[in-house]
């Protein structure tokens, strides 16, 4: 997907005090820099932060990570941050695939929220629940692996239920219309599914786990 470029969002964002700007020098470290144990879940493909900001306000004794690749989507969230005091949210402005150069077993959750669904077969290897991606994560799981993945790809929403599923994962819960679902699930929005509520469009939820 095209973003608009954002001129000179690489500075606006490396001011931001919420930017880790050498996030491999916190490997095996990132405890130390909350400056407690709490969880530590992270949002692969942030966007613009609404959800990441919204959970880490909500739940202050989680640390929360926003990932996200592109610095122009990063400046709504940086912006949005600015009046904010939130000790346990950092964002990084890195990609996905080099995770394990991150984090080391220091990871609780995992959010995917409308991660891009690449259909075409040739970019099956860039979907966040690809084997390869899956393999990733257990490098940063602590003992226990949980995701949590939302979508309106209805594609990529099979797609995952069909790999983390041979990857052993199983389902804590699985809606195919997060909105209306029989029994509520707690939620907040992220922009893009605000968006697409407003359409009324669907909004596909899994909470996958796998405890050994
Ligand atoms: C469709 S947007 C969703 C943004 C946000 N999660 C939301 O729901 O509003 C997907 C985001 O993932 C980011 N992204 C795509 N590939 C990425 C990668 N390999 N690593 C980190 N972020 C990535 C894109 O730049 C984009 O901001």
């Amino acid at each position: 997907m095209e973003y608009n470029k954002i001129k000179n969002a690489d500075k606006i964002i490396s001011k931001s005090p919420y930017l880790i700007v050498n996030p491999t020098n916190y490997k095996n470290k990132w405890k130390e820099l909350f400056g407690n144990n709490n969880p530590i879940n992270i949002e692969l493909g942030m966007g613009r932060g609404e959800f990441i900001i919204k959970m880490a306000q909500a739940n202050p004794k989680i640390n929360y990570i926003g990932i996200e690749l592109v610095d122009s989507q990063m400046v709504k969230a940086v912006d949005r941050l600015s009046n904010l005091n939130l000790p346990n949210l950092k964002l990084i402005n890195m990609d996905a695939r080099d995770l394990d150069q991150v984090f080391g077993k220091e990871i609780d959750t995992i959010y995917l929220t409308f991660s891009e669904p690449w259909p075409k077969k040739i970019d099956e290897k860039k979907r966040f629940t690809h084997i390869s991606y899956l393999k990733l994560y257990d490098k940063i799981f602590k003992k226990h692996k949980h995701i949590i993945l939302k979508t309106d790809n209805k594609g990529l929403f099979a797609y995952s239920l069909e790999t983390l599923s041979q990857y052993w994962y199983t389902f804590e819960r699985v809606s195919l219309d997060l909105h209306h679902n029989e029994i509520p699930i707690p939620n907040i929005m992220t922009d893009f599914e605000k968006r697409y509520y407003e359409e009324g469009r669907p909004i596909y939820y899994l909470d996958a786990r796998f405890d050994e």
